[in-house]
């Protein structure tokens, strides 16, 4: 969490990063800051507070020139978000400020050791990063100071650090928290994530872990310097910028979250062409052979990839013929269950970053079982880290809510189950492209769907209900409709509602039932025929082939192995118009962040 941005060049430092601050905001948005060098007076400034970088934006002082400076976005983790736990912060005697993105696990343990006597002002951990330096720098060079400090604060930190006595450098470090370097012609960017070097770097790195970098602003130029923690320099591998700003803009929707929702089908066509070559799906051969050579498939995951976890199960299971299981990465890390032999990890993650994977895939590399990871973010962490990855090319997602990039996850489950499978069940080109044109068509219908919410969601909860398949699209869909709308949401196995949850079911209570599969559909109808009865308000999305007269949602005909991408779009749109009648922060629902970099 929390968005990191500083920028050294020719260009004025402010506007990059405040532009910066904007597109990185869906990391964390409780309170956003900038300290920046005024080129008149040779003073660091120093603007920050609680709420919006909007807000920062709208009261900042342009007149001022700056070429040299640096921003944060924070999902707080440390201390409330209020004005003195904003970032940036100074160190005690105001040397050093710095911004800080991750959780420092063994600050305490610091000040008892070397600044028994320091008065923080701030509730967080980042203003001990900051002071610790200031200690050292008293007795050592600023460069030595700050590795020594890196030699001692244990946990996750991207960091930018500017020193008030050598303006003209802007110094960073990062472990386990994502930090990237862009290079271009009028300057060099450092930022959480390749989104703030859009428009500002031709060329760009990740900079790996424990690595500590240099920039200096020159009279006419700039310099960057990578090394290791002691000083040895680390090998640079900058790849060319290709993302355009266009991706990253809403293109005239309303908000992220329908655009998103709306470019779905585009996603599937992608993944298509990415992953089918003269008529014949393939992956990277040796993603392919750590799931081919694997006795039982271990999935891990969060939120929404977990879900798409879940399918992926049924995909190795029924079509690739591996066993597979799934399991809740922040569980998985600290309780670790008997791992059968010959079994290998395939870790989902739109962004590459999710902390809690990342916990399990140290632990599972250790122990040297092979990893593979799929996500959307190919120069992520996750993504770097694990044996082989796959790309799911959604294109960026900035809402919070994930949308694309779960179906992205399903899809590229299914290619992948599919090209391990000795005997292909059906046509996967023909089934997929079906698939986009059924999301299609209900997208089409978005309006009718906004219709449906106002007479039935109106509740504080909802259910959703299914088996199965449409089980799993359950509980994607309670999870979107409770993250953005703030209704109390679960997803039901259907069969299991007698078991106790029915107690809840009464007059006007929504429950939305999801039917794909001719298998269970007597089933789930006779499910939903017992909360009717007790009053509940009963909306159901069903596939054509298994849908009645009263259905309210009928959706295309699809191959029912692959319903669970069309199923979910109708619960992804019931979720934004609920958020949008109630008058929520769609894109940046509150105490969420797009990214969870901490455990
Ligand atoms: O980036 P990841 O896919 O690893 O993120 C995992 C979850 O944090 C994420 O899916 C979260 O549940 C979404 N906000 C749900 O919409």
């Amino acid at each position: 969490m929390c968005g990191i941005v500083g920028y050294i060049g020719h260009r004025k430092a402010s506007d990059i990063i405040l532009s910066g601050l904007e597109k990185l905001e869906y990391r964390g948005y409780d309170s956003c800051g900038i300290c920046f060098l005024d080129d008149l007076s040779h003073d660091f400034v120093m603007y920050k507070d609680k709420g919006r970088v909007r807000h920062l934006i709208d009261d900042f002082d342009y007149s001022m020139s700056n070429h040299l400076g640096i921003g944060h976005t924070r999902w707080a983790t440390h201390g409330k978000p209020n004005q003195i736990n904003s970032h940036p912060h100074f160190s005690w005697n105001q040397r050093f400020a710095l911004v800080h993105n991750g959780v420092i696990e063994n600050y305490k343990e610091l000040i008892a050791k070397y600044l028994p006597n320091a008065d923080f002002v701030s509730e967080t951990d980042t203003e001990v990063i900051a002071t610790l330096i200031e200690h050292f720098s008293n007795t050592l060079s600023v460069e030595e100071a700050i590795r020594k400090t890196l030699s001692l604060i244990e946990g996750s930190y991207a960091l930018l650090i500017l020193d008030t006595q050598h303006p003209e450098f802007i110094y960073a470090a990062k472990n386990k928290s994502p930090l990237l370097i862009g290079v271009g012609e009028k300057g060099v960017t450092l930022a959480s994530d390749v989104m703030a070097l859009v428009g500002n770097a031709d060329k760009y790195m990740p900079i790996e872990d424990k690595t500590f970098t240099v920039v200096e602003k020159t009279e006419d130029s700039y310099q960057y310097r990578l090394c290791d923690i002691i000083g040895s320099p680390v090998e640079e591998s900058f790849m060319e910028m290709n993302i355009v700003l266009e991706e990253i803009g809403k293109a005239g929707y309303s908000h992220y979250m329908l655009k998103e929702i709306c470019e779905q089908p585009s996603v599937v066509r992608k993944i298509i062409s990415k992953y089918m070559n003269d008529d014949v799906f393939s992956i990277d051969p040796k993603a392919l052979s750590i799931v081919q050579n694997a006795k039982r498939i271990y999935i891990i995951a969060a939120g929404t990839s977990m879900h798409a976890g879940y399918v992926g199960k049924y995909y190795f299971e029924n079509i690739a013929k591996v066993p597979a299981e799934v399991f809740i990465a922040s569980e998985f890390a600290y309780n670790m269950p008997l791992l059968v032999e010959n079994c290998a990890f395939v870790f989902i993650s739109q962004s590459g970053e999710t902390a809690d994977l990342r916990a399990c895939l140290v632990n599972v590399k250790a122990l040297g079982y092979p990893t593979l990871t799929i996500t959307n973010v190919p120069t992520s962490t996750l993504a770097r880290e694990a044996d082989a990855f796959l790309e799911i090319f959604a294109g960026p997602e900035i809402a919070v809510a994930s949308t694309k990039a779960y179906v992205g996850q399903v899809a590229i489950l299914l290619v992948v189950a599919y090209v391990m499978a000795k005997k292909k069940p059906f046509d996967l080109h023909h089934e997929l492209s079906r698939v986009a044109v059924a999301m299609e068509a209900i997208i089409d219908k978005r309006e009718y769907v906004h219709s449906l919410v106002g007479e039935k969601l109106t509740k504080r909860n909802c259910f959703y209900i299914g088996r199965g398949l449409d089980y799993y699209t359950c509980l994607e869909a309670a999870l979107k409709l409770k993250e953005i709308s703030y209704i109390q949401t679960e997803g039901f196995a259907a069969g299991e509602l007698k078991h106790g949850t029915i107690a809840l079911i009464e007059d006007g209570v929504p429950v939305i039932a999801i039917i794909s599969q001719h298998a269970i559909n007597n089933n789930t109808r006779a499910n939903i025929r017992e909360v009717h009865s007790r009053g509940a308000e009963v909306l159901v999305i069903s596939l054509n082939n298994v849908s009645e007269l009263t259905d309210e949602i009928v959706l295309m005909d699809v191959h029912e192995s692959l319903s669970p991408m069309v199923t979910v779009i109708p619960t992804q749109l019931i979720s934004f118009y609920s958020a949008l009648d109630l008058g929520k922060d769609i894109d940046k629902p509150r105490n969420l962040a797009k990214s969870v970099t901490v455990e």
